[in-house]
Parts: C-alpha cells; sequence; structure tokens
C-alpha cells in the first residue's frame, strides 16, 4: 500500500489531502499542531496515523522521522503554511517575518532532511511542496505582501536546489500552486473550492514524472514561471 505523509493535515487543503487519499486506500501519516482538536483527520476512515508535530520544532520534526525509521514515504506533502498579518509597506512586523520564513521555507527543507530516507527508499519518491503563486517574482503584479510572497519565492528556491541535489538518488521534488481556494487562508470569497484544488492536485501529483522535477506547477498542470 503507498503512503503519504501530509503537514498542517487538520484543516483547510491538508485535510482534504488526507481524506482523498485515506479513501483511495493509501497509507496516510496526518501531522497538525494539536491531534486532540482535530475533529476532521479523527473522523476519516481508514489507514490514517495522525502525529503531533509543529514544523518549526526541529526536535520534533526529528523524533517523528526516528519513530518511522521502517515506514517509507511515497509521497511527502510540505502543505502546511502560514499567511501571517496582511500588512504594508511601511508596517512590516519584522519578528513575523522570520516566523513566516521558519513556516513556509524552513520547515519544508527540514522535513525533507529528516524524511529523506524514508522517501528515497519508498516507490514514488516525490516531495510536493505546496508554494503559491505570490511566490513568483515574473507575476507579481499586485506589489505588497512581502512577508508572503518573499517566504513562498525563497521556497521555490529550496524546491529547486533540492531537484537537483536528489536527482541522483530518484526523488522527483516539484513546488505546487493550489490555485486561490476557500480556505481559512483564501477567504471565503475565493473562487476555488478545496476539492477542485485537490482533486486537480492530486491528478497532477499522480502523473509527473522524475524528468519534470524541479519545476513549479499551477494545481490544473500548467507551469507557473518563476
Ligand atoms: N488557500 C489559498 O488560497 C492558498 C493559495 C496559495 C497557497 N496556499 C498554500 O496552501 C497551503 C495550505 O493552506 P490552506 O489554504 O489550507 O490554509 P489553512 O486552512 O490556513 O491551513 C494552514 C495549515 O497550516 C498549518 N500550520 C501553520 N503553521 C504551522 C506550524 N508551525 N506547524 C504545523 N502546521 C502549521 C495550520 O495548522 P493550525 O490549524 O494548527 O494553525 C493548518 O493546518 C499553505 O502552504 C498555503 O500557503 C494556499
Amino acid at each position: 500500500m503507498p503512503s503519504v505523509l501530509i503537514t498542517g493535515a487538520n484543516k483547510g487543503i491538508g485535510l482534504a489531502f488526507a481524506q482523498s487519499f485515506a479513501v483511495d486506500g493509501w497509507k496516510v501519516h496526518a501531522c497538525c499542531r494539536q491531534p486532540d482538536k482535530a475533529k476532521g483527520l479523527q473522523g476519516i476512515e481508514g489507514d490514517i496515523s495522525i502525529h503531533k508535530l509543529d514544523v518549526t520544532d526541529g526536535l520534533r520534526v526529528a523524533s517523528v522521522a526516528r519513530g518511522m525509521l521502517d515506514e517509507k514515504i511515497d509521497i511527502l506533502i510540505n502543505n502546511a503554511g502560514y499567511y501571517g498579518p496582511r500588512l504594508g509597506f511601511g508596517e512590516i512586523d519584522y519578528e513575523d517575518w522570520a516566523h513566516t520564513f521558519q513556516v513556509n521555507t524552513m520547515a519544508p527543507l527540514r522535513m525533507v532532511e529528516n524524511f529523506i530516507e524514508h522517501v528515497a527508499g519508498s516507490e514514488r519518491k516525490l516531495i510536493v511542496n505546496v508554494s503559491s503563486k505570490m511566490g513568483s517574482v515574473a507575476e507579481n503584479e499586485g506589489g505588497g505582501a512581502y512577508v508572503y510572497r518573499s517566504s513562498k519565492a525563497a521556497l521555490n528556491v529550496v524546491t529547486k536546489s533540492l531537484a537537483v541535489d536528489l536527482k541522483e538518488q530518484g526523488v522527483t521534488v516539484i513546488c505546487v500552486h493550489p490555485g486561490h481556494v476557500q480556505t481559512d487562508m483564501g477567504g471565503e470569497q475565493a473562487p476555488l473550492t478545496i476539492s477542485k484544488s485537490v482533486s486537480g492536485l492530486r491528478k497532477l501529483i499522480g502523473k509527473v514524472t522524475h524528468e519534470q522535477t524541479g519545476q513549479f506547477f499551477n494545481y490544473d498542470g500548467t507551469i507557473i514561471p518563476w
């Protein structure tokens, strides 16, 4: 049975990923900060293990990885993300910017460093970093959003370097934009439902090849310029 590990799996896109893989019979490792409050995850039927994990806690990441040494992970989805306060030019909270980098940029790399053996030893060998079109330099016509944009742009650079470094081991690393989705982060007015976003992403994840490693995909499978 193939297996997937998802961070930030208690709500939004992460929870929908967990539900979707579980329905298809995958072994799901669902990570979240507060498992006791993760009612949506607790309600999922299937082969699911819930792990307590704040992705900024390096010791905890290492301990969860060590506890799963015998397990293979076919797909690692670095989904946990943080937008932070919506402050513009002249209002930047520099401490919060650092925290945003820890969640959106540094934690995905730390996850890969800790789980590389699990992924490289699996059949699928795929790492998916959930980024955002907001991190595309080419597509930035709206300006602002300094903190979130820069953290996702940096995640894209991390993704590219990982793709190069892990290519020899046969590990595929991509970053994806889920669309503007109706979640707590995306807001109620967002045009895309969670289920449309995740079904598009599942299709993409299902067919992406090793030759496509290091690319930045939209949820519909098209390429997003850096
Ligand atoms: N929604 C959109 O329109 C959109 C667009 C582009 C990209 N994205 C990206 O898609 C991903 C999922 O976002 P979403 O829309 O589903 O947002 P969401 O509903 O706000 O969910 C964010 C998830 O990340 C988790 N998280 C935040 N900080 C964490 C930490 N330190 N450790 C572990 N988990 C943490 C949250 O856990 P808690 O519940 O514990 O806070 C939650 O599970 C994010 O990477 C986001 O940047 C979303």
